[in-house]
């Protein structure tokens, strides 16, 4: 795919994002990984309305090459783009579910499906959400938006995660492509408001680990 291709694909799912309420104002960004280097969102920018000619290009050591100045959140795409040499795209969202599942403090492990200590309050309810974010989902402690000395955290969870949550700020998600990405962010909120739908709900019935085994080795 051409690089102005990519663009207008950005450009366009960026806008189907926001078009869904998916991000609001001028809250996310997205990178996506190239042969020489990276395309990001720029900075205030609306996904709504974003010119693809416009869009910031960065170097492959993500200095700034072309277009508008780049997000201010470079530091946590070069720390997932860094971890995950797989994952050719991210999508950073504020989206209300995933956002408020940010904001509960991770409990622990209790080896019935439930989350892993450290991870986010989501649990494996439906195939979906295993299928495109996996076992893991850990949630990053709280940095000031832009703070590069979030780097080593959301380093070490893209180790071990392709999508992670940023403590009381939102979502983050890697795919193999930004389509991927950009599905899989999707998925992450509808999973997110499941889970708080059925938060207090008793009963509830969550995929078993034989059951998450399953499916990650089905389609993982
Ligand atoms: P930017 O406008 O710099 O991309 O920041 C928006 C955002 O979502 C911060 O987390």
């Amino acid at each position: 795919m051409s690089e102005q291709a990519i663009r207008e694909e950005l450009a366009m799912l960026a806008r189907s994002l926001f078009d869904r309420g998916y991000s609001v104002g001028t809250a996310g960004n997205i990178s996506v990984r190239l042969p020489d280097g990276y395309l990001m969102t720029p900075t205030n920018s609306c996904l709504g309305r974003l010119d693809p000619a416009r869009i910031s290009k960065l170097g492959p050591d993500w200095a700034h090459l072309s277009g508008d100045k780049p997000s201010k959140e470079v530091f946590l795409h070069r720390a997932v783009l860094t971890a995950r040499p797989e994952a050719g795209a991210v999508v950073h969202l504020h989206s209300t579910y995933a956002t408020a599942i940010s904001c509960i403090a991770p409990t622990g492990a209790s080896g019935d499906g439930s989350p892993e200590a450290g991870d986010a309050e989501i649990p494996p309810l439906t195939p979906y959400f295993v299928m495109r974010i996996g076992r893991r989902l850990p949630c990053v402690p709280y940095y000031r938006p832009g703070d590069a000395a979030m780097e080593p955290a959301v380093f070490a969870a893209a180790k071990v995660a392709k999508a992670l949550l940023l403590a009381n700020h939102g979502p983050v998600v890697s795919g193999a492509s930004l389509a991927e990405a950009v599905h899989a962010s999707e998925e992450l909120e509808e999973a997110a408001r499941l889970a708080l739908l059925l938060r207090d709900v008793p009963g509830v019935r969550r995929l078993t680990p034989a059951q998450v085994d399953d499916l990650l080795r089905t389609f993982g």
